[in-house]
């Protein structure tokens, strides 16, 4: 089993960008994690294209986009076109989930969607087969630095469940209050992917933490 670990950017620092994407591209991270906010679908504005742009310039690794936007078909092509390798939308932000995780895929990207902590897992079962990706919110999406919300335990399990014979290569992302005191117990519910901004950037080597993430992902037994 492959675990993935992707730094979110959001918590980067944003007057040495350049900087903060060498030190990922330098680490042993597996994707870059784009948070791009609109003040609409969540209460906070990230960034957007210029900034996207300039990540694209420099890494050397999959840019993993989580839009928390309203309307998303609207941009799909041009997150593509600005160079991300994956798209995430929101159920929440969908009234045609299916036809917007159709444009993802037109658009040469692998198809993520994401859930808010109140939106169960089984809302999913009829797009389940067509998604690469489903990412489970551990804390209501807006900001970094928020704490974890303990249900998201319920909804891995859930999950995994939910792909038992259908689509067992799906990825199982976890985004919120992700780190090392609570990676190893998310990799033994049956999470894959993790997304981490705070307790990365935060602490005095990110590059460090981000090898402690991997070797912890890497020694937990998956049950
Ligand atoms: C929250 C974003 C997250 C955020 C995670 O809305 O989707 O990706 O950057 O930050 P931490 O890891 O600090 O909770
Ligand atoms: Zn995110």
């Amino acid at each position: 089993m492959k675990y993935i670990i992707a730094p979110s950017i959001l918590s980067a620092d944003f007057g040495n960008l350049q900087r903060d994407i060498e030190m990922i591209n330098q680490s042993e991270a597996d994707w870059f994690h784009v948070d791009v906010m609109d003040g609409v679908f969540v209460p906070n504005i990230s960034f957007g294209f210029p900034i996207m742009a300039a990540v694209k310039k420099h890494a050397t690794k999959p840019l993993d986009v989580h839009l928390m936007i309203v309307n998303p078909d609207q941009y799909i092509s041009e997150f593509a076109e600005a160079g991300a390798d994956r798209i995430t939308i929101h159920y929440e932000a969908c009234t045609h989930l299916h036809r917007t995780i159709q444009l993802i895929k037109a658009s040469g990207c692998k198809a993520g969607v994401a859930l808010n902590p109140h939106t169960p897992v089984t809302l999913l079962q009829d797009v389940i087969e067509d998604l690469d990706l489903v990412l489970i919110m551990s804390v209501n999406p807006g900001f970094g630095g928020q704490k974890f919300i303990h249900n998201t335990y319920k909804k891995i399990s859930d999950l995994k469940q939910l792909i038992q014979g259908v689509n067992e290569n799906l990825i199982i992302q976890v985004d919120g209050g992700v780190g090392l005191q609570n990676i190893t117990t998310l990799v033994s519910a049956g999470a894959n992917a993790f997304v981490a901004g705070n307790a990365i950037f935060a602490t005095e080597n990110p590059s460090e933490t981000i090898s402690s993430m991997k070797s912890l992902t890497a020694s937990t037994i998956n049950i």
